[in-house]
């Protein structure tokens, strides 16, 4: 099949690789001149494990090009996907579709011939009906049907999530719209995996339910830990213990600063909003969105306790920048609000991120970046465990303690067991396990 993914961002520039991948003939589309220029030269823009080879093997097999030019690819092309930006609009937390109707109208003059167009940028509910009507109003000729797909990926994992997804959700008005789908993910259902076809609406809900439902289940997992710590259980095992349950699952529990990245942030926001429009407010998510915010002004006040209540003329060596590991992506990472933070409490920062460390230069005033864990830990009065890379998670405790002015350290993201850090003579707090004695010491002398 011809394939046209306009914009190559992250999601588009992975979903359009895969599906050349696959075997159809993909042509991605972006405004942006440096960025497809950089792509032709075989740079890849974002990193993400993997897309380089990816994209570099389906562009020497003549299935994968990219351009500039929306009107060619598209005119050529059995589908369509629309995969750029839906930001959050500023001020009301609304996602922002200038992008995607800007596209609906360009697609609608290049059009030829019977075209499916699909949505895989996350759009609220009723954008497809949307979408379809510009289409309509720009080009009455244009036989086309619009097609909802939301993707699942993870950052990180990108790849594998689009290759084996546990379902492939695509939302329909107009049956001509099956046959076409279909075949796009044939590879894919070949391997077995789910192809759910709903309405469009319920495709579109489908993915803010999916990354609301997720989102809250990270909170609720972190309002455990907070409440573990207190009454001196240990948040890893009540996770298990519940996780193993097959009504919960043990997936997205592990009690961390809270959520951040690119999706859930904007999409429960996005949800918020659109459930109030509709006078059919979701409590639970409001409730998520509020308490993920204070968490990591919490996780702060958890780095100032453990260094014994103040942190003024301190120096805190933060191991981890970007929301997650294996990304360079800093969007609405937790390190953002807790160097803040700490900074606003009188703190000085060092910090060291494998591959988040230029993304967090334009967003971190006054930080020190540094080459490496024991660079970044040279002077501090604290280490802090923000993202868990696994490059710390066999940190060299005996040299760090040689470089550091305090050997204390706060795991955020529970890669260790206290006594791997404590028997080195170490100060260690994490999240949510409560049994261990120096969590509950450095709490109540704060007290
Ligand atoms: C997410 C969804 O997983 C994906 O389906 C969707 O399409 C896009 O948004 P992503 O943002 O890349 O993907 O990252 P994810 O791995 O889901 O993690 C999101 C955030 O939650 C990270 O900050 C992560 O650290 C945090 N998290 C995740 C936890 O704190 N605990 C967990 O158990 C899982």
């Amino acid at each position: 099949m011809k394939i046209a993914m306009i914009g190559s961002g992250y999601v588009g520039l992975v979903s359009g690789a895969c599906l050349a991948d696959f075997g159809h003939e993909v042509t991605c589309v972006d405004k942006a001149v440096d960025k497809i220029e950089a792509l032709k030269r075989g740079e890849i823009p974002i990193f993400e494990p993997g897309l380089d080879q990816l994209v570099a093997t389906n562009v020497k097999a003549g299935r994968l090009s990219f351009t500039t030019d929306l009107a060619g690819p598209v005119g050529e092309a059995d589908v369509v996907f629309i995969a750029v930006g839906t930001p959050s609009r500023r001020g009301d937390g609304h996602a922002d579709l200038s992008y995607v109707y800007g596209c609906a109208r360009e697609i609608a003059a290049a059009v030829k011939g019977f075209t499916v167009v699909v949505t895989k940028s996350t759009v609220p509910v009723g954008t497809g009906d949307e979408v379809e009507r510009i289409i309509r109003d720009t080009n009455p000729a244009a036989d086309v049907v619009v097609v909802s797909n939301p993707e699942f990926l993870r950052e990180g994992a990108a790849i594998g999530d689009f290759k084996r997804p546990d379902r492939i959700v695509i939302g329909i008005e107009d049956e001509r719209a099956r046959e076409p789908m279909t075949e796009v993910y044939r590879p894919l259902y070949l391997n077995q995996a789910p192809l759910l076809f709903t309405a469009r609406r319920t495709s579109e809900l489908i993915k803010y339910a999916g990354n609301a439902f997720l989102a809250m289940k990270i909170t609720f997992i972190n309002e455990m830990a907070d409440l573990c710590e207190r009454v001196g259980a240990d948040v890893q095992d009540v996770a298990r213990g519940i996780g193993l349950d097959g009504r919960i699952g043990s997936k997205f529990l592990h009690a961390g600063p809270g959520y951040g990245g690119s999706c859930f942030p904007k999409d429960t926001l996005a949800l918020v909003k659109t459930a109030q429009d509709h006078d059919s407010p979701v409590r639970l998510i409001e409730t998520t969105v509020a308490i993920n915010d204070q968490r990591k002004r919490a996780m702060a006040r958890k780095v100032v306790t453990a260094v014994g209540g103040d942190v003024r003329g301190k120096t805190i060596a933060i191991l981890g920048l970007t929301f997650k590991p294996n990304t360079d992506d800093m969007r609405e990472a937790p390190s953002l609000s807790i160097i803040q933070a700490l900074q606003d409490a009188g703190a000085t920062i060092r910090g060291y991120d494998p591959e988040g460390m230029e993304a967090a230069k334009g967003l971190l005033d006054n930080v020190t970046y540094t080459k490496d864990a024991y660079d970044c830990a040279t002077g501090a009065d604290a280490l802090v465990i923000v993202t868990e890379w696994d490059a710390f998670r066999a940190l060299d405790f005996p040299r760090l303690k040689t470089v550091m002015t305090a050997p204390v350290v706060v795991d955020l993201r529970n890669v260790y067991k206290a006594a791997d850090v404590t028997r080195h003579g170490f100060a260690y707090a994490s999240v949510g396990r409560g049994g261990l004695d120096r969590d509950i010491k450095i709490r109540d002398a704060a007290e």
